[in-house]
């Protein structure tokens, strides 16, 4: 379990399987990402019996549950995956489902408790990710949470009929630690 100051990152559980269904199938949400096409409960649960199973060494992914801090109301997910030992360093994921709840602040919150997961439980050295250009939201908060701008895949998006930029931004363990030298938290429980 780790804390942030509004969001708390922990395992996901096959209980959350219907928190899932409520909120992954929602275009709003879905066109921010690489893939907007429906996802049946089945292969829903086929994902989710994969994400509880992984382990970040031997599979290459961590994905947690963010849930809010004081509600305990499960929130969406937040992974590092494509994780390399020998490179040090895992592409970051992130998706808030319920648009009602964006722009609140978890999102910056969740992704500093990942970085924090993955510079100092891990070990890694750079997290990276792309973003679409169109996701103003997306790039404020992971600027805020410590990512820099580090530069465009052009036309490697594809949504609603058109081709749109890749942003791709990435933080170095040593920027992290500038934020959050070892031994200080994001939040406390
Ligand atoms: C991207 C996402 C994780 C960000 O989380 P969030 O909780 O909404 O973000 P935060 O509230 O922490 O920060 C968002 C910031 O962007 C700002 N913002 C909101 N809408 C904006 C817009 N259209 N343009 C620019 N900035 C915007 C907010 O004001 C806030 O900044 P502030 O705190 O300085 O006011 C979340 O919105 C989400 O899951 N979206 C859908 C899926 C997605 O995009 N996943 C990531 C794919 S790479």
């Amino acid at each position: 379990m780790y804390y942030g100051e509004k969001a708390k990152l922990r395992a996901l559980e096959m209980s959350d399987l219907d928190s899932i269904m409520k909120g992954w199938n929602n275009y709003e949400m879905r066109r921010f990402l690489s893939s907007a096409i429906p996802m049946s409960q089945n292969a829903e649960r086929e994902w989710l019996e994969r994400a509880t199973k992984a382990k970040p060494w031997q599979d290459g992914v961590i994905i947690l549950a963010i849930e809010d801090k004081k509600t305990a109301d499960f929130l969406g997910t937040v992974s590092l995956f494509d994780i390399s030992k020998q490179m040090q360093r895992a592409e970051f994921g992130i998706a808030i489902h319920n648009p009602d709840n964006w722009g609140k602040g978890y999102g910056t919150d969740a992704a500093k408790v990942m970085l924090w997961i993955g510079f100092q439980v891990l070990g890694l050295n750079s997290i990276y990710l792309y973003t679409a250009s169109y996701n103003e939201r997306g790039q404020k908060a992971y600027e805020k949470a410590g990512f820099k701008t580090i530069g465009t895949f052009r036309q490697a998006a594809f949504m609603e009929g058109q081709f749109h930029d890749f942003i791709a931004m990435d933080i170095l363990k040593d920027d992290f630690l500038k934020m959050y030298p070892p031994g200080k938290v994001v939040g406390e429980v």
